[in-house]
This record gives structure tokens, sequence and C-alpha cells, in this order.
């Protein structure tokens, strides 16, 4: 069969697709949200979990979702309907990149109000705010942040501004280059870290409460929510990383490249989580104190250690920088498909895009002060939408995802993608892609619910 080709232009190099893909899946759900998930859900033994859905179900998904993009090679919507046609089945599978575009757009809102607060953490630390800094201080300056939304609305205006900048130029690929040197220097500046809790922190009660299992704590939301993470800190299940497969050129190896990926990312989420729960044991913190964690924990370190400032500094520009790269691949599915189907330009798609996420983000904004109090199934606004697009639409996308590859694409085709012959490797791709990755989220969705119980069938 005759070879599409992209309507974009291919990556230069398989470092390039690396680069892209790493700069999208580490931001702040390495950073931010990894901690602060495991904190509130009791440690260890989410942790456990989240390693192995990262393993079984995470990386052959993102196998499947960088073959898919590169046989359909066009937008994830038009790319599942293409391929989806070709092997014989229904035009209907466009929904699956559909409901795609929604979650990234739904993410986004929420992400760039996060973002903000680091943006507004560079002043911080610019300003040599942390100096000396104690509890009473960190707290301060977090809730005086929190509590009035027109700065969180500063900073998120701020954020989603250089954020529609870029994807309306379409110089993302400029913004990969820079990834090449700013993770690197973002995982030193974690190791820097990682020493100062070693030697200053808690170390022995941090370590033991991210990786002793309490198999107790790991309940039916807690099973999610590390589901949830997984997907979320590896970009999958959106097809965020079926855009960037379009443009892998023929040859490269798609197993590597995602094992490649999928090691970074995870090595940075453990490398934040070790560096923080030690500064929070040192200081009597809250491991479950939420989405603040890290902006109440760190300034705590820069602020007593030597070269705090610069290195404080350095460490939000560098997180803003991550959270960057990772917005533009959250929201270049929207664009992308904007463009193919309504006929826009780029500068147009971004900008009228970007307003809708803009305007969706207030919902974040206010959760944390003026609708604190406003709750939808016992969470604020900002938790429900967190919950519905990590831990329900990317899950769920991602089983459609696997579903497709394992079930609907016929052998032949996924083979010559993965182009690991017919060995060991590739049927072990396959048995994770039909049966244990489906099986594992489908599991822990009806855990989650109540249903396994209600079907008689109990866990521990
Ligand atoms: N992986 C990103 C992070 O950890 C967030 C994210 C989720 C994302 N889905 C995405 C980024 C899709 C790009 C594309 O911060």
């Amino acid at each position: 069969m005759a070879k599409r080709t992209s309507l974009h232009g291919l990556w230069s190099s398989r470092m390039a697709f690396i680069l892209a893909v790493s700069g999208s899946a580490v931001g702040l759900g390495n950073i931010w949200k990894f901690p602060y998930v495991a904190g509130a859900n009791g440690g260890g033994a989410f942790v456990l979990f989240y390693l192995l859905c990262v393993a079984l179900i995470g990386l052959p998904i993102m196998m499947a979702e960088i073959l898919i993009g590169r046989r359909g090679r066009r937008n994830p919507v038009a790319t599942m309907r293409i391929v989806g046609e070709e092997e014989g089945s229904r035009p209907s599978w466009a929904l699956v990149g559909i409901m795609g575009v929604i979650a990234g757009i739904i993410i986004l809102s929420f992400y760039s109000v996060i973002a903000g607060w680091s943006l507004s953490y560079i002043a911080h630390a610019a300003l040599n705010r942390f100096e000396g800094a104690d509890a009473d201080l960190v707290n301060g300056l977090f809730g005086g942040m929190l509590g009035n939304w027109k700065v969180l609305a500063f900073w998120h205006t701020l954020f989603m501004i250089i954020t529609v900048w870029v994807v309306a130029r379409g110089v993302e690929r400029g913004l990969e280059r820079a990834v090449r040197f700013l993770m690197p220097s973002l995982a030193v500046l974690m190791v820097a870290l990682l020493g100062y809790a070693i030697i200053n922190g808690d170390f022995r009660a941090g370590a033991a409460f991210l990786l002793e299992p309490d198999f107790s704590k790991l309940t039916g939301e807690a099973m999610l929510a590390a589901l949830g993470q997984a997907f979320f800190s590896l970009s999958i299940g959106m097809g965020a990383i079926m855009a960037y497969g379009a443009y892998l050129p023929e040859g490269t190896s798609i197993t590597n490249t995602s094992i490649s990926v999928v090691i970074a990312d995870t090595a940075m989420a453990l490398l934040a989580g070790l560096a923080i729960f030690p500064i929070v044991f040192a200081h009597a913190m809250d491991p479950a104190a939420g989405p603040g964690l890290i902006f109440q924990t760190l300034p705590l370190a820069f602020g007593n250690m030597v070269g705090g400032h610069l290195f404080g500094t350095l460490f939000f520009v560098l997180l803003t920088f991550a959270a960057w790269t990772s917005s533009i691949g959250l929201i270049e599915p929207a664009v992308a498909w904007s463009v193919e189907t309504h006929g826009r330009s780029r500068a147009a798609a971004a900008t009228v895009i970007g307003v809708i996420i803009w305007a969706l983000g207030f919902l974040t904004i206010l959760s944390f002060n003026e609708f604190e109090h406003i709750k939808l199934f016992g969470r604020t606004l900002f938790e429900n939408l967190d919950h519905l697009s990590s831990n329900i639409m990317l899950p769920l996308g991602g089983l459609f995802i696997t579903v497709f590859a394992g079930w609907v694409m016929c052998k032949n085709s996924t083979a010559e993608e993965l182009d690991l012959g017919t060995g060991t490797a590739y049927r072990l791709w396959r048995f994770l892609a039909r049966w244990v990755a489906p099986a594992a989220v489908l599991l822990v969705f009806l855990h989650a619910t109540g249903l396994l119980h209600f079907f008689g069938i109990t866990t521990s």
C-alpha cells in the first residue's frame, strides 16, 4: 500500500521527536501534580500502582498512539477516521479524536492557571521573597495569591497569551529545540534539590512515605487517581502523542522512543517526590495538603539554602518552561482540527480556541476563592474538571486507542509500524494492547465506582 505523507513535514531526526514528546510529557504533571496526588492518596501503595500503570498500560498505549498517528499522518480526528476505514471499520472512530480535543481543552483550562502560579513564583523568587522563609511566610504568600482571583487571573492570562502566541506562529519546533537543554537543566536542578532534601530534610520519613506501600490506603479512588496520573503525566489518551506521531519518519523505532520517554517522565516524577516529601516531613507539614504542596514546600528550601535566591528563580523559570512545552501539546489537537475542518488560519484557530480555554480557566480560578464552597459530587469545580479529564476522559480515550490498535488494526499493519518483526517483543506489545491494558482500565473504572463490589468481586 502506498504510504501517506504528512502535510506538515517530518521531524528532522529521532532526537527531535523524542524531545517533542518528552517536552509534552514532562511538565506540571511530574513536579506539581505527582507529589500532591501521591500525598493525598497515602504515598507508597499509590506510587507502586502508578508505576504498574505506567509500565503495563502507559507504555503500550503510547506505542499505539504513535503508530496510529504515523499511519494516519493527519490530526487525531482525521487519523482515527482514515485508519479506521482503512482497516475495514467505521468512520465513527473519529469520535475518539473529538473526545481528545475536548479533553485537551479542559486540561489546559486548569493547567494554565497552575502554570500561572509558577509564573508568579518566578516573580516572588526573583524579588527574594523566600529569604529565611518559615512555614507561616510561605503559607502567607501562597494563601495571598490564591485568595485573590484577580492575581490568579492576571498570571493565567499571561500564560495563555504566551501559549497562543507560540501556537499561532507555528514555531513549536523552535520551542522543542529549547527542550534540548532546558529539560536536562530541570533534571539537574531536581537532583540538586534532592541533595538538599537528603541533607536538610527528613529524608528517611519522606522516602518511607513515598516508597513503602501500605496497601490499606489503596482504595478504588486511589487506584483511579494513579491510573489517571499515569495518563496525564505521559500525555496519552487524548491524541496529543498521536498528532506528534504523524510527523515521525518511517524507520524510526517507535518502541525505543516510547521506552526512553516513559523512563525520563517517570524518573522526573519520582525525583520530584523524593525531593519534596523530606521537606514536608521536616517541617511537620501535611503530605495531603493538596495542589499547593510544592508551592508551600520548595520556597522553604530556597529560602534557607545558600544561593537559594538564584536557584529558586531558575527553578520556577524552568518549571514554567516545562509547563509551556506541555501546554502546546494540549492545545495542538484542537488547533489542527479547527484549521482542517473550518479552514481557519493557524493564528485564527489558536486565538479562538485560546480565548475559549482562557474563559473556561475562570472556573478553576474561582474554585480557590469566591466559589471555594461550591461543591459538586463533594469536589470543587477545579477538582471536578481535573477528575473528569484526567481520571475519566484520558483513560477512556486510552481504552479506545488500545482496543483500536489491538483489535481493529490487523496484525500486519501494527507489526509493520512497530517494526519489531513478529518475535517476542511484538507479541508482548500485542498482548498488553489487546488484553492487559483494556482489562486493567476497565477493572479500575469498575472498582472505583464500587461496581466490582456490586458484582460480588471483593478486593481485600
Ligand atoms: N503530561 C503533561 C504534564 O505532565 C500534561 C499533559 C496531559 C499533556 N495531557 C497532555 C501535555 C497532552 C501535552 C499533551 O505536565
